[in-house]
């Protein structure tokens, strides 16, 4: 499995520990930055990895911000990513089961590393069921055709 991985500054500290987390279970990824806690904007960071992930040049992503919602909002613009902001391990679960998240948003200022790590660990292991699911999904697309034209 690939995942792309990115933060503004206020996730930095964050993404390193899943970054940390994500080599010692062997799984291959790209950290799209940022490197350094100097202010950044996250729509710059969201963006790369939205769009690798949209392509399928990796399977999954995890973008972190000090909240986990700028990140996640500029995520969502770029059409087919359905990026989810979780902050507990059910969420994880079911937001991969039933809406078939592509990307997890973090917030380094709502979750400790603890947490954080069991949350990945919850989305990069659980698989969209499929079946009811798959025609939301269907009409999620929809709607992001209807305003792209
Ligand atoms: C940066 O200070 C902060 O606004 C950002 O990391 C994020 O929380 C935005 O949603």
């Amino acid at each position: 499995m690939k995942i792309a991985v990115g933060s503004d500054h206020g996730g930095v500290e964050l993404k390193e520990e899943i970054k940390k987390f994500l080599n010692r279970e062997g799984y291959e990824f790209k950290d799209f930055g940022t490197n350094s806690t100097e202010s950044c904007d996250y729509p710059d960071y969201a963006l790369p990895v939205a769009e690798a992930v949209a392509a399928k040049e990796y399977d999954l992503g995890i973008l972190i911000c000090g909240t986990g919602i700028g990140i996640g909002i500029a995520a969502n613009k770029v059409p087919g990513i359905r990026a989810a902001l979780c902050s507990d391990t059910f969420s994880a679960h079911a937001t991969r089961e039933h809406n078939n998240a592509n990307i997890l948003t973090l917030g380094q200022r709502v979750v400790g590393p603890g947490l954080a790590i069991d949350i990945v660990k919850t989305f990069l292991n659980t698989e969209f069921e499929g079946e009811r699911h798959q025609k939301r999904i269907d009409k999620i697309a929809e709607i992001e055709k209807k305003y792209n034209k």
